[in-house]
């Protein structure tokens, strides 16, 4: 069984998703970071040179890849959850987490930053409340969602880890 985390740019999957497989003994996965070293590109260069459908396409071949594997914590790319293949492969041995936090507070953490192709708009808050807006019914189907706006990345992985206790009882 392998531990998935979704949930929008911004809402702490890699941190929360490291710190967590170390607690509980899983290697972690970054699907970005994986895509990065496979292709020897930033994805902000995958974007920028190919489009957005060509980085999807790796992302799901990735995707399709990464689910076959066991005891693994993977973070997802925050667009991963838009394609039902994606969702269908990855539940079948995972648990799918969903991280979320509230649109300001995605702003005020990615502010500055400018490796996210998609947030490189004139209107960045705006752009993030329209992206929340049209990916929420996805980020929704989820065994689990924990809004991380107030939590510290060790109170979200307590919490992840009190629910998995209920679901994989051999877990640490
Ligand atoms: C994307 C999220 C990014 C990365 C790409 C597209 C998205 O990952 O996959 O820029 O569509 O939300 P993070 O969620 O890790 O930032």
């Amino acid at each position: 069984m392998n531990i998935v985390l979704t949930g929008f740019m911004g809402t702490g999957k890699t941190e929360v998703g490291k710190k967590l497989a170390e607690k509980i003994g899983y290697d972690f996965i970054d699907t970005d970071e994986l895509i990065e070293k496979k292709t020897l590109m930033k994805i902000s260069d995958i974007f920028e040179n190919f489009g957005e459908t060509y980085f999807r396409k790796i992302e799901s071949a990735l995707v399709d890849e990464v689910s076959r594997l066991d005891r693994k914590v993977i973070s997802t790319g925050g667009g991963v959850v838009l394609k039902k293949e994606n969702m269908n492969v990855l539940s079948k041995n995972g648990a799918i987490i969903n991280l979320s936090a509230l649109a300001e507070t995605i702003y005020s953490r990615l502010k500055g930053k400018n490796d996210r192709p998609l947030l490189i708009k004139a209107d960045v808050p705006g752009e993030i409340k329209k992206l929340l807006e049209i990916r929420k019914e996805y980020y929704d189907r989820c065994d689990l969602s924990l809004a991380t706006d107030n939590l510290s990345v060790d109170e979200t992985v307590q919490k992840i880890l009190e629910y998995l206790k209920q679901v994989i009882p051999d877990i640490a």
